[in-house]
């Protein structure tokens, strides 16, 4: 907690560290209130460092100093000092010298879940971005590289496993069996925020993996003692990952075991820590009985993630946190190429552009919005974003689209080699594929530093008599917090013309125009490309794979979206016709219910979804895809002013009920032809059965029939498996009978025992659209099973309640209260969780007015509350500039 005003640091003060740590030795004595760590520590003066180095301050936060000694002699009192956030030492030798300290610090009091804590009684650590300070004094920067040996002692019973980075090299006995030591050394170097240690009682399974260069690997799964059945899958995915970064990018496992750990709190997704990866447990453990097909993917694609960071990450790090996106955007990257081989490539594109449209475009619209290298930050915590992340990949496709898949993969080899052991930074990494291209890419890095979405009002005019068509492209960007001016970016538009009969035209252009593969590249803020030989007037279709992260609008007719709905080459933009199209019919009607006016019919629309629903030579999943109308939020941020969330659900849910009335049959039909025989397997095929034959349902459902319901009801009950189990569940979650209750009840009774399967109850009860999920919420928030302790039950409960745009925007108002309240009661022992609660108010100045006084009044009430962390105090004061 603060006790002045928390001050930002910036991009541009960038400086070396004044030292450099070159070993590092740790002995640490786990205990759970008072762990004792010893460091030692080889350090020299950086040579990069020019001028006056000054003290040397060490970074160190919430830790007992017991000794402090330098060069084998103890140092008095007089010569360091500490404060709440390091140690400082006046006056160090200016040549390389030995610093031991000697700290101790208490893990059960650490629900912060940085640092050491414990989770379920596993001593475990999370050290990224700054938790190392919170085991020992240290100079907590990723720039600063070392060499680590650990030996961690613990009482044998209470932790029989003892785990930290690196290889195995010693374990041993003491106090007559009471107590025992393992010893690990990392020959690679690294920064400590890769630093990780766990120590508890676990069960395990093993496997190995040959490298491409026949080393052997030793693999484990370390979790909770009686979930070890629950691993296998999650074992898969490793060894795939191993595989595939081998092949896609030649890059091989470089120690001689990878340990993964799960634990049940932890404040994000997973960590790459070097050769020992945490997770949390949601992401390792799946059945299928106990994990949906989404889970499935999921674990997949986190431990794909986790996996490639060894080498996008690990190997080569970050300069400064600056860089965050160098190793995240590139890594969220590797994994969605990862993930389009394991499925159809269009689904996955689907899947990635979904997140990224609902999670970082109101980001970039907002108060929040930042460049994905922001220049600035209080608390680097806050910019784990979905722009750092999302869009940070996005621009790293762009450069593979820029450059076609080769000329990439050489720019790739190239960075491996050249920056392989460095921290790196963004400039490097693109400056790789400059060389390897001879292309410059000054233009493209404006991406980094520009924030925002860019709009691309495109316009295609058609000259009968000169066979031309020429197409308008004009970028519009808006200002951002601190950006009002912006600069013309350069986008990779991909395109295609459709001639009468659907195929795609030759794609000719006059002038120096460069088109190759179909993409068009894009530099000025307007300009005009024709388009020469074309014989009748074409149906454009832009954008497709959706090659940038940008907002088009063209003018389309509702007959041109329909061409493209069912003729479009371009799976993605195939399946982009048929949302637009949702789009206009849903914005137009939701316009028309505020004004009391008739919405537009819908008829055309749903005859073309049903042809697209019904296309047995169309793939399942994209079928899937096709049915799943666009979200509310999506819907949302479309209208983007004067937001009436009733309104958008009332006009969804209208939109849903005459799709089922009309395509009843057809649904019905599909309904049938979708069961899976086969017993469960997370295979695509089965996936994208279970994936139309469930989004049938929740359509079917929607229709509000006895027998709607029934089959609901019976889906639930009759259910193999945990995606078919929730499907039935959410389907019924909307319904207003008795069958409703006594699904909830049952899916209680059956789970209760099980942390994970059971998040399933809170959530799907915490996003029920309507106001009085707000009564449900607050007695939720009282079971028993609840903990504010544990960030999955927040997120699962006020995360999906915050999330559900109808009863958490509430016209009282009660809803932001409600919300409010609990990310101040977070905030006092897990600002990081308390912080990321906060962003769900990132969208609260597009509310109409009654919602936006009332959700402004929640935010100031949350801005003037004392203490505040840095993290929410960083977070409100944005929300509300
Ligand atoms: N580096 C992790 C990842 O994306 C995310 C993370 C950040 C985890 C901070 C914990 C704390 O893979
Ligand atoms: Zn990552």
């Amino acid at each position: 907690m603060e006790a002045e005003t928390p001050k930002a640091i910036f991009l541009k003060d960038y400086k070396p560290s004044g030292w450099l740590i070159d070993e590092v030795h740790l002995d640490i004595a786990l205990d759970p209130t008072e762990t004792r760590v010893r460091s030692r520590l080889q350090m020299r003066p950086n040579p990069a460092r020019t001028g006056r180095r000054g003290p040397l301050v060490l970074d160190g936060e919430s830790l007992t100093l017991d000794r402090v000694v330098l060069d084998g002699k103890e140092l008095s009192g007089k010569s360091f000092s500490t404060d709440d956030n390091g140690l400082r030492i006046a006056s160090p030798p200016d040549k390389p010298f030995t610093l031991e300290i000697e700290t101790r610090c208490n893990p059960s009091a650490n629900k912060a879940l940085s640092g050491l804590y414990l989770s379920k009684g596993i001593y475990c650590t999370q050290c990224e971005a700054q938790g190392f300070r919170r085991i020992t004094y240290f100079l907590d920067r990723p720039d600063v590289l070392a060499v680590y040996t650990v030996r961690i002692e613990a009482d044998s019973k209470a932790a029989p496993v003892l785990l930290s980075n690196g290889n195995p090299v010693e374990r041993g006995t003491l106090d007559r069996g009471h107590r025992h030591y393992a010893i690990w050394k990392d020959p690679h170097p690294k920064p400590s925020y890769l630093f990780a240690l766990v120590g508890g009682l676990l069960g395990a399974i093993t496997s190995t993996f040959k490298t491409k260069s026949g080393k052997k690997v030793d693999l484990s799964i370390y979790v909770e003692p009686g979930k070890e059945e629950r691993c296998a899958w999650a074992m898969d995915c490793l060894k795939r990952s191993m595989r595939w970064d081998e092949e896609r990018f030649g890059r091989e496992y470089d120690l001689d075991v990878f340990n993964i750990v799960a634990v049940s709190d932890f404040n994000m997704g997973a960590m790459e820590n070097k050769g020992l990866n945490i997770f949390n447990d949601r992401l390792i453990l799946a059945s299928a009985t106990t994990a949906t097909d989404g889970d499935y993917f999921n674990i997949d694609r986190v431990i794909a993630h986790e996996y490639f960071h060894n080498w996008t990450g690990d190997r080569i790090t970050c300069r400064d946190w600056f860089q965050l996106c160098l190793k995240e955007g590139l890594t969220v990257f590797r994994d969605q190429l990862y993930s389009a081989d394991h499925r159809a490539p269009a689904v996955q594109r689907i899947y990635d552009v979904r997140m990224l449209k609902a999670r970082q475009f109101p980001e970039d619209a907002g108060p929040l919005a930042h460049p994905v290298r922001p220049d600035r930050f209080i608390e680097i915590n806050n910019f784990y974003t979905s722009t750092v992340y999302e869009k940070g990949a996005e621009l790293c496709r762009m450069v593979q689209t820029l450059l076609g898949e080769k000329l990439f993969r050489k720019g790739m080899d190239l960075y491996f080699e050249r920056h392989d052991g460095e921290a790196a930074t963004v400039e490097d990494f693109i400056q790789c594929f400059a060389d390897v291209s001879g292309r410059d890419f000054k233009q493209f890095m404006t991406w980094y530093s520009q924030a925002g979405t860019p709009g691309l009002v495109c316009d295609l005019k058609y000259d009968a008599d000169k066979r031309t068509a020429d197409l308008t492209v004009e970028q519009v960007l808006l200002p951002t917090p601190g950006q009002s001016t912006k600069k013309p970016l350069q986008i990779p538009l991909k395109l295609g013309l459709l001639g009468g009969n659907g195929n795609d035209l030759p794609l000719e252009t006059k002038g120096p125009t460069r088109i190759e593969n179909g993409v068009l590249e894009i530099t000025k803020r307007k300009e005009t490309f024709r388009f020469v030989d074309i014989p009748s007037r074409p149906v454009p279709s832009l954008l497709r794979s959706f090659s940038a992260p940008v907002n088009l609008t063209i003018a389309l007719s509702d007959d041109d979206l329909l061409f493209l709905m069912s003729h479009d080459s371009d799976a993605f933009n195939r399946w982009q016709a048929g949302q637009d199209y949702a789009t206009r019919l849903l914005v137009a009607s939701v316009k028309a219910l505020r004004k009391d006016k008739a919405p537009p019919d819908p008829s055309r629309f749903i005859e073309a979804l049903g042809e697209v629903a019904s296309d047995e030579m169309l793939e399942p999943a994209l079928r899937a895809q096709t049915l799943t109308l666009p979200s509310e939020t999506d819907l949302a941020r479309v209208i983007a002013k004067d937001i009436d969330p009733d309104a958008i659900h009332k006009a969804r849910n209208t939109l849903r009920r005459k799709l089922a009335q009309n395509l009843g049959a057809r649904l019905e039909a599909i309904y049938d032809d979708m069961a899976v025989k086969e017993p469960y397997a997370p295979v695509p095929e089965q996936i994208a059965h279970r994936a139309l034959r469930n989004s049938v349902l929740g359509l079917l459902t929607a229709r509000g029939t006895a027998a709607d319901v029934a089959r609901a009801a019976h889906h639930f009950s009759s259910a193999s498996n945990l995606t078919d189990e929730i499907a039935g569940l959410s389907a019924l979650s909307e319904t207003r009978g008795s069958e409703r209750k006594a699904a909830f009840e049952r899916f209680y009774e059956r789970w209760h025992d099980d942390h994970i399967v059971i998040d399933h109850w809170f959530l799907y009860q915490a996003a029920i659209p309507h106001p009085g999920t707000l009564a449900t919420v607050k007695k939720l928030a009282r079971h028993p099973l609840m903990s504010l302790e544990n960030p999955n039950k927040v997120r699962t409960l006020i995360g999906a309640f915050a999330a559900n745009p109808v009863a958490f925007n509430r016209p009282d108002g009660a809803g932001y209260e409600f919300v409010a309240e609990r990310i101040l009661q977070i905030d006092r022992f897990n600002p990081q969780l308390a912080a990321r609660l906060l962003t769900a108010f990132r969208s609260w100045r597009t509310l109409e007015s009654t919602r936006r006084k009332l959700a402004e009044k929640a935010l100031k009430g949350i801005a003037k509350s004392k203490p505040l962390s840095r993290d929410v105090y960083e977070i409100v004061t944005r929300t509300l500039e």
